[in-house]
């Protein structure tokens, strides 16, 4: 009797032996680096690690809470391999190719400073906590930030395949037209999370192909959400008369003043992007005799016609087994850049239209403001979209003919 209560003592030994072992090795995911850690500060974005502090494991630790870290300057200047790889700049900054030590890859964004003050600091670490607890999978992770006397920068996961701008108007063309419904999709989703499900909710001001970057399976993920409240752009991005955002893509409230800023801005930067998405060129073109082809508007046109198939078919190169999707792209962008704030759809409703999993119905005549009949409109009165779905049967969106 004894000897079976040993060897089941022995057994249950080498198991839970066994067991820790395994998950001491779990735990060493990358190289030791010295371990003393700080105590984290009370600041409610992040534990603060100090300078030669952190280990590995506990930055991972971090990571996998979804919380951002806390970096010191000489550690991005080591991740960076002293900023030798530069993937481009924008009006926020630099951004520098990196790599932690345990071979995960990092896109680090040097920040243009607003100021050196206290209230800056606080500011910025509200902004990279609000920033850091946004999780979505359309939306670029930040892994962590740097905030010391001399700069400010953000640490976020690399997207191999980069910026969407650089595949779209790119003569090679690589992407397949039903990648590309996927991904103005996925975009969808991600501006909808933001203005729908964070907390604060997170207005993005600057959605435009460039602020989308690929994955290495080609999904997307909205990139510089959080940023117009962090720092100053140092181009025409944002002027001191409130203009924010990229001409092109920035929503007509912003110069008319008619209309209060609203998360309804990116939903018309969203339908500038798409319109670019659907013919695979850029919206603005401008001939060799200076006249400018603006694609929004021919859409416009040709759908007034009741030749928008066509067009997609003749002048966007897409083929007929695509039609379908390509006009309905079309009509869904033709929703968001309604000149009435009110009368873009909200996000969520975009991707279901885009699913089709609601009718899109006619839109309305968008940039009134180019006409000559122009009055600031409060005229529309009409629906979105017809509910063809059971759930929402009886919730189709009416828009009031002003608010
Ligand atoms: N996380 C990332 N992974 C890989 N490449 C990135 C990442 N973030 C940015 N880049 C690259 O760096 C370039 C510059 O980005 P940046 O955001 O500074 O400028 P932008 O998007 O052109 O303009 P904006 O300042 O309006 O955002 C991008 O075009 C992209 O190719
Ligand atoms: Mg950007």
């Amino acid at each position: 009797m004894s000897v079976v209560v040993l060897v089941v003592i022995v057994i249950i030994s080498l198991a839970w032996a066994r067991r820790r072992r395994r998950r001491r090795r779990k735990r060493a995911i990358g190289p030791e680096l010295p371990t003393t850690v700080a105590p984290p500060q009370t600041l409610n974005v992040v534990p603060v690690w100090e300078i030669e502090a952190p280990t590995m494991e506990s930055i991972i630790q971090d990571l996998a809470k979804k919380k951002p870290v806390r970096f010191k300057a000489q550690q991005l200047r080591s991740f960076t391999t002293n900023y030798s790889t530069r993937l481009g700049s924008g009006g926020f900054g630099i951004v520098y190719k990196g790599q932690f030590p345990n071979g995960v890859k990092i896109a680090v964004k040097v920040l243009n400073r607003k100021s050196n003050n206290r209230g800056a600091e606080e500011q910025f670490m509200a902004e990279v906590s609000t920033i850091g607890r946004t999780y979505h999978i359309n939306l670029v992770r930040l892994y962590g930030f740097c905030h010391d006397n001399f700069m400010s920068a953000l640490v976020y996961e690399y997207m191999e395949n980069r910026s969407l701008d650089k595949h779209l108007f790119s003569d090679t063309q690589a992407i397949e037209r039903e990648k590309l419904h996927e991904i103005a999709i996925g975009i969808a989703k991600g501006i909808a999370y933001l203005h729908e499900e964070c907390q604060p909710r997170v207005i993005h001001y600057d959605i435009k192909p460039g602020n989308v970057l690929l994955d290495a399976n080609f999904s997307p993920k909205v990139a510089d959400f959080g940023l117009a409240k962090l720092c100053n752009r140092d181009d025409t991005h944002d002027s001191p008369e409130g203009y924010r955002g990229t001409p092109g893509y920035s929503a007509p409230e912003f110069l008319l003043k008619n209309y209060p800023i609203t998360d309804k801005c990116d939903v018309y930067s969203f339908g500038m992007l798409l319109f670019e998405i659907v013919g695979r060129r850029r919206n603005t073109k401008v001939g060799a005799d200076e006249s400018l082809d603006w694609f929004p508007k021919q859409v416009w046109n040709e759908f007034e016609k009741g030749k928008l198939g066509e067009m997609a078919l003749l002048s966007c190169g897409i083929k007929e087994n695509n039609r379908e999707e390509a006009e309905r792209m079309a009509m869904v962008a033709l929703w968001c850049v309604q000149e009435l704030p009110h009368a873009r759809p909200p996000m969520s409703v975009v991707v279901k239209m885009l699913e089709g999993e609601v009718e899109v119905k006619p839109p309305p005549r968008p940039f009134n403001y180019l006409y000559s009949d122009y009055t600031s409109s409060e005229e529309t009165n009409t629906y979105l979209y017809k509910d063809t779905t059971s759930i929402m049967a009886n919730s189709k969106i009416q828009m009031a003919s002003s608010s």
